[in-house]
């Protein structure tokens, strides 16, 4: 029995662990067997068997849990060592990804409107009431809150479930004329296959004095925006509601996949929608202390974008933090 014991001491690694176990205490095992010895003994003898066996069972059984507690936090070592993923390493072809499908279409929608003079602004994501919902003329208990379901702090404070409050904050800061886009994460309680809690959105405003930025103008830039993103597409303008716009309108654009003919990703209607806008209301400009200004706004989902221009269909893959996703790209 002192080999059995000595032998689990020794052993190298759990497989070998586990079979120095079967052979002591599996159905056939060594000391299994001794037990049923018993049966033909009586007495003081029987006694004495017993206590011996139980001793030695105890003796192997605390020596193998502390031997395969050993053993496992070794294995899980080596394992995560060669799983580990060296960041530094060189690769063989550095232009093969494009980086993450997000940070690319962030970047093309920024490339695109810095080049027309637009700053590129950022705001935190943390938000109070007042910029988040009552300066964009979504006062307490309007129903439109409800389109937006939000993640609450205490005292009024929230995580922004979009960043139309980027435009409050940077007409508080700055004087017209304001041509700003703002890209950033976004929160909303939401989880299913096409929405997650966190998600990306890029806005856009623009105010000019007295009536200079008009709806014709904001049609022309998303008309042109969406060639230079999806190349040769039709885009359609319908009629919508936002609290902070009036007139408000989504914008489609034919459906990439069958070119408007219906399919299955456009629900057969041949279109897509693609992002919200409108002409700043005057409300909102009341609220930040702007008078005789006009102003436009677009707001749009770049997740639903980087599906639309990367191929990729299921959502939940841009977050799995699983390289071999980004090198496809
Ligand atoms: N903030 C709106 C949303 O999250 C989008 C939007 C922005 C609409 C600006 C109009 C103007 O849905």
């Amino acid at each position: 029995m002192d080999t059995l014991l000595q032998r689990l001491k020794n052993a190298k690694t759990s497989q070998e662990l586990e079979t120095i176990r079967v052979e002591a205490l599996g159905k056939k095992g060594s000391i299994t067997q001794k037990f049923s010895e018993l049966k033909s003994l009586e007495g003081e003898a029987k006694k004495e068997l017993a206590k011996t066996l139980n001793n030695l069972k105890m003796s192997f059984e605390s020596i193998h849990q502390e031997k395969k507690t050993q053993l496992q936090t070794l294995e899980l070592k080596a394992a995560l060592e060669q799983e580990k993923i060296d960041v530094s390493l060189f690769v063989s072809n550095p232009h093969k990804t494009l980086g993450h499908p997000i940070s690319y279409t962030k970047d093309r929608i920024i490339d695109y409107f810095t080049y027309l003079g637009y700053e590129l602004c950022i705001g935190p994501l943390i938000e109070d009431d007042f910029h988040n919902f009552a300066a964009l003329n979504l006062p307490e208990y309007h129903p439109a809150r409800d389109m937006q379901d939000t993640f609450y702090f205490k005292d009024s404070m929230l995580l922004r479930t979009h960043t139309s409050p980027v435009q409050i904050r940077t007409m508080q800061t700055q004087v017209p004329p304001i041509k700003m886009i703002c890209p950033g994460p976004t929160f909303r309680r939401d989880y299913d296959l096409t929405h997650t809690p966190m998600f990306h959105q890029v806005e856009g405003l623009v105010v000019d004095n007295g009536d200079k930025a008009s709806f014709s103008n904001l049609k022309y830039t998303l008309e042109d925006f969406l060639r230079y993103m999806f190349g040769d597409v039709k885009v359609r303008f319908r009629s919508s509601f936002f609290p902070f716009t009036e007139p408000s309108a989504e914008v489609d654009i034919s459906c990439v996949f069958c070119d408007g003919c219906g399919c299955r990703v456009c629900s057969q209607t041949g279109w897509l929608e693609i992002l919200g806008c409108g002409v700043v209301d005057e409300y909102v400009f009341q609220a930040v202390g702007y008078k005789n200004v006009s102003g436009y706004a677009f707001g749009m989902g770049i997740e639903r974008l980087a599906m639309l221009t990367c191929g990729v269909s299921d959502l939940r893959s841009f977050f799995e933090t699983d390289l071999r996703v980004l090198e496809q790209f």
